[in-house]
C-alpha cells in the first residue's frame, strides 16, 4: 500500500500538451478479471492488467483465499482459479488498502463460501459505508460485525447454501449490484438484481463471457432485471483489459484546457455505462474525435484526441450521473475554465467516494481562484471563459487519487503553481499518470 508519508508535488503550467499516451487499464474491469479468473477451473490469461494499488490488494486477497496468481511480465498475470465454491479460509485479515470496489465485491463472495474473513483498510476506506452490501448479502443469510455505522474493520461469515434473493437496488451502484451477483454465483437458484438506473455493466459482460447463465431483461419502464443462475461454473478465459476512460479523462481534460494542446489516448474503453464524461465534455463543445474503434474482450474500444477547445459551460442531466461518476472531480475543473456556468445535481454519491469529492473539489478549486458554489448534492461553477485560474495554493487530497489528479490538470492552466499535499494516493489506479504528463510536456 501506498507510503504512509506523505508525499506533496507541484504541477504548472508549461505550454500545450502534446503526444499520444496508453493509459494503465480499466480498474473496474481489472478487479473483476482476477476475481472471476480465481473462480474458474484451470488458467486464465490477462493482460493489459492495472497494476495499482487498489487491483494488487484484489489479487493479494484472491491468492490469501487460495488462487494461484503470477506476474508473468508488464500487465500479464495468469491465473489458476479454484471453482466457484473452492475459495479457502484466510489465515488472516484481507488488507482493501484505499479500494472500495475490492471490499464490495469481495464481501459479495465472501457471502457465499463458507469462510469467515476480516476486512480492513486505510483512513479514508474505513469511513465509507458498507451498509449497502451488508443489507442484501445479509437477506442472503452472510453474517457481518461491522464497525459503527457499519464500516471497516468489519468481519463476514459466509453461508453455504446461501440463500438466493430479488434485490432492487436501493442506490445507483455498480458495486452493490456486484457484490449481489458475484455471492449469486455459489447460490442455487436464480439471483435477481433489479436495477432501476444503469451502472457499469462489467460484471454481467464478464459473468457471460466466463460462461454463467445470465440474462437481462429490460422491462416496460426501462428498469435492468439481471438474472443470474446460481452454482455456476466458469470457465477460464484469455482477457485484454482495455484502457481505463476515467483515467483517460484526465490528460483528455488537461489538452481541452490548455491553450495548443493536441492529445491522443489510445485503446480506451468505450463502454456506454463508462462514457459519459465524453458526452458531456462533447456536449461544451469539446474537440474530441474518435478512430480505431473496435471491440477488445467483450468491451468496446477507441483512439481518443482530444484538442484545446473553449468550452462553454451547461447543465448537467443528474441521470447521466452514473455513466461519469468517477470523472466529475476532472469535469470540475474543466468547468471552472469554461465560457459561463456549469451546474450540476444528484450527485450525493459523491459525498461517499474515497472522499467526499464535492466538498473537496469546492474547497480545493475555490483556493485555486474558481468560482464555485457547493450545494447539497452538486457544484454549480461560473467558468473564467478560457482564462487560467490563479493558482498557488496548497490541495487537500485526504487520500483521494482523483483529486489529487484533478489538481494536476488544474495546475496545467493556472497562473502560478498548484501544489497537491500528497500525489501518493495516485498509485491506487495510476501509477504512470506523473510520468505521462511529463511525456506530455516534454514532446515538443
Ligand atoms: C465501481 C463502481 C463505482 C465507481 C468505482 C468503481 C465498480 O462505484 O465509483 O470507482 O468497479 O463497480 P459505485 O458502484 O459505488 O458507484
Amino acid at each position: 500500500m501506498h507510503s504512509v508519508q506523505p508525499r506533496p508535488a507541484s504541477f504548472r503550467s508549461q505550454g500545450p500538451l502534446r503526444g499520444t499516451v496508453k493509459v494503465p487499464g480499466d480498474k473496474s474491469i481489472s478487479h473483476r478479471s482476477l476475481m472471476l479468473s480465481a473462480l474458474a477451473v484451470g488458467e486464465s490469461r490477462i493482460s493489459g492488467l492495472l497494476e495499482g494499488e487498489d487491483v494488487l490488494a484484489t489479487a493479494a486477497a484472491m491468492r490469501a483465499m487460495g488462487a494461484h496468481i503470477e506476474r508473468t511480465g508488464e500487465g500479464c498475470w495468469t491465473v489458476h482459479g479454484v471453482g466457484v465454491g473452492g475459495l479457502m479460509q484466510p489465515a488472516s485479515a484481507l488488507d482493501m488498502g484505499n479500494s472500495g470496489t475490492s471490499t464490495r465485491l469481495l464481501m459479495g463472495l465472501v457471502a457465499s463460501h463458507a469462510l469467515t474473513a476480516t476486512f480492513i483498510g486505510d483512513a479514508s476506506l474505513s469511513k465509507r459505508p458498507m451498509g449497502r452490501v451488508i443489507n442484501p448479502l445479509s437477506q442472503m443469510g452472510a453474517e457481518f460485525t461491522a464497525s459503527p455505522g457499519g464500516t471497516l474493520p468489519l468481519m463476514v461469515r459466509g453461508l453455504v447454501p446461501a440463500v438466493p434473493i430479488r434485490y432492487h437496488l436501493p442506490v445507483a451502484s455498480a458495486q452493490v449490484k456486484s457484490a449481489v451477483l458475484l455471492a449469486g454465483l455459489n447460490t442455487p437458484g436464480i439471483t435477481e438484481v433489479i436495477e432501476p438506473v444503469p451502472t457499469r455493466d462489467h460484471s454481467e459482460r464478464m459473468l457471460r463471457g466466463f460462461g454463467a447463465d445470465l440474462t437481462v431483461e429490460i422491462d416496460a419502464d426501462g428498469v435492468r432485471h439481471i438474472r443470474l443462475v446460481g452454482e455456476a461454473e466458469l470457465k477460464p478465459q484469455t482477457i485484454d483489459v482495455p484502457g481505463d476512460p476515467s483515467s483517460a479523462a484526465f490528460p483528455i481534460v488537461a489538452a481541452l484546457i490548455t491553450p495548443g494542446s493536441e492529445v491522443t489516448v489510445t485503446h480506451v474503453g468505450m463502454n456506454p455505462t463508462r462514457t459519459g464524461i465524453f458526452k458531456m465534455l462533447e456536449a461544451m463543445g469539446a474537440d474530441l474525435t474518435y478512430a480505431n474503434e473496435r471491440e477488445v474482450g467483450g468491451e468496446p474500444v477507441a483512439d481518443i484526441t482530444a484538442r484545446h477547445s473553449l468550452l462553454r459551460g451547461i447543465e448537467v442531466p443528474p441521470d447521466i450521473a452514473p455513466s461519469m461518476i468517477d470523472e466529475f472531480p476532472v469535469f470540475f475543473v474543466a468547468a471552472s475554465t469554461a465560457q459561463g456556468q456549469t451546474i450540476t445535481s444528484g450527485l450525493d454519491e459523491l459525498r461517499v467516494k474515497e472522499s467526499d469529492r464535492l466538498a473537496l473539489m469546492a474547497t480545493g478549486l475555490k483556493a485555486i481562484g474558481a468560482q464555485v458554489e457547493e450545494r447539497e448534492d452538486g457544484l454549480v461553477i461560473q467558468g473564467t471563459g478560457g482564462e487560467p485560474l490563479e493558482g498557488g495554493a496548497t490541495i487537500n487530497s485526504a487520500l483521494d487519487h482523483r483529486i489529487a489528479m484533478s489538481f494536476a490538470v488544474a495546475g496545467q492552466h493556472c497562473y502560478h503553481p498548484v501544489t497537491v499535499d500528497d500525489v501518493s494516493p495516485i498509485a491506487t489506479s495510476f501509477p504512470t499518470f506523473e510520468a505521462m504528463m511529463h511525456n506530455l510536456q516534454e514532446t515538443h
